[in-house]
């Protein structure tokens, strides 16, 4: 047995008050320069952070969560896609939430959110409940990247621990919403876009488009695939003929741009890697989906054909590229705010 438990270590009430001050000085100036060495007021997220102040907040957003899909099979692929698209404008700082004002000109009417983006009741009816366990401490933000977390897994996905501590913007920026990734971006756009916000352009790009395993997509993202590609006249030729006709029958030549498909014909709701099987039989739903297989010898394709063959190693990249995307441009300590209602800016 170590002998120094018993032991008297050398006590600082052994000190003289005023050299115990002088030490708690130079430590608080040394944490300081080292904190501030990083990066000014830049606190890290962490998984424990409302241990304390909220203990309750994961077991709260699943109740909800879990209430809000005996209604709705869609709504967690939809609020799994929210958290995506409050990360990559201006990050992960709630400002897709927030509705029109005098201030803001909401992201919700950018082009890839209007009439798509979908769950903002839900996020409400988390924050509400939220408010009422522990008023004015969790962030919408927060709850978007739980509600993403926990989507996942009641749909079969990985679990991970996920990192918490934003804090809620009081802008919204629709300039670049309209530049989010585009279901016609070719894999050099999407690769542009993906490390524009830092993140990897080869494998956080394809573990992050697996999300596309659950979820629905309307007619006129598909349409130009099966009848004019890129404008011209014909089919997309990366679509596999079968998969072609099956979509066509969804989406028929000038039919309603609105009607709904599923992303994931294999397993519509559930999440697993048959979207990556889906490539490799030419049935991805997207023309940025079936992209990053299509470059013989890219990079995206290698990694395509990994997760097809694992889903173990797709679940393993997808969770911690959610935590990558969740740490974009992320509001901590003081910055920001936690907004009392996630679609206004507090006092306005
Ligand atoms: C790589 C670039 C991406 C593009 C171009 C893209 C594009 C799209 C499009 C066009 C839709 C259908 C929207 C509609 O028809 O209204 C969609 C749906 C969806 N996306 Fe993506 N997406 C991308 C990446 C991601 C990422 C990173 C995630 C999440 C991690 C994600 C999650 C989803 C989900 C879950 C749906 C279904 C939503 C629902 O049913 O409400 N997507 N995406
Ligand atoms: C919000 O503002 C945008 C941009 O000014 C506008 O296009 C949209 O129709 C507005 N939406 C509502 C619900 O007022
Ligand atoms: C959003 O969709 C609505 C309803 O389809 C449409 O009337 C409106 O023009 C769209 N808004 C923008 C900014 O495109
Ligand atoms: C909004 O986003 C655009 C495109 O990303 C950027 O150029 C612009 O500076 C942003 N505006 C503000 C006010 O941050
Ligand atoms: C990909 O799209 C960009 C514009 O988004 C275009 O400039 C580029 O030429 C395209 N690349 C290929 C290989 O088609
Ligand atoms: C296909 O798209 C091109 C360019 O957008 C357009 O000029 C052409 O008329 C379209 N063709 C058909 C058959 O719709």
């Amino acid at each position: 047995m170590p002998s120094g438990r018993s032991m008297a270590p050398p006590s600082p009430r052994g000190m003289l008050p005023s050299s115990r001050r002088l030490v708690a000085v130079l430590l608080l100036a040394a944490a300081a320069a080292l904190g501030f060495g990083v990066r000014a007021g830049a606190a890290q997220l962490c998984a424990e952070y409302y241990d304390r102040t909220c203990p309750g907040v994961h077991r709260v957003v699943r109740r909800v969560l879990k209430k809000a899909h005996e209604a709705d099979a869609r709504i967690y692929a939809s609020l799994t896609r929210l958290h995506f698209h409050d990360c990559f404008v201006q990050g992960c700082d709630g400002s897709i939430l927030l509705d029109n004002s005098s201030s803001i000109v909401s992201e919700k009417f950018a082009t890839p959110n209007n009439n798509s983006a979908r769950g903002y009741p839900v996020v409400d009816a988390v924050k509400a409940a939220l408010e009422e366990a522990c008023p004015g401490v969790v962030s919408c933000a927060d709850i978007l990247a739980i509600a993403a977390k926990i989507s996942v897994e009641l749909s079969g996905g990985p679990r991970w621990r996920v990192p918490l501590g934003r804090r809620d913007g009081t802008t919204a920026n629709i300039t670049a919403a309209n530049n989010l990734p585009s279901p016609f971006d070719n894999l050099t756009a999407l690769q542009h876009k993906f490390g524009a916000v830092g993140l990897d352009a080869t494998t956080d790009l394809v573990a992050l488009s697996g999300a596309h395993t659950f979820g629905r997509v309307r007619c006129q993202f598909v349409a130009p695939r099966l009848y004019n590609f890129s404008g011209t006249g014909r089919p997309d030729p990366a679509l596999d003929g079968g998969y072609r006709a099956l979509l066509s029958l969804r989406c028929p030549r000038g039919g309603d741009g609105s009607a709904l498909g599923d992303l994931d014909p294999a397993t519509p709701d559930a999440f697993d890697s048959s979207y990556y099987a889906n490539l490799g039989a030419r049935r991805g739903t997207l023309q940025s989906d079936q992209e990053l297989l299509s470059a013989p010898g890219a990079p995206t394709a290698a990694i395509v054909g990994r997760f097809a063959g694992s889903q173990k190693a797709f679940f393993r990249s997808f969770a911690r590229s959610m935590v990558s995307m969740g740490n974009i441009e992320v509001l901590t300590g003081s910055q920001g705010e936690v907004r009392r209602n996630c679609r206004v800016v507090n006092g306005s």
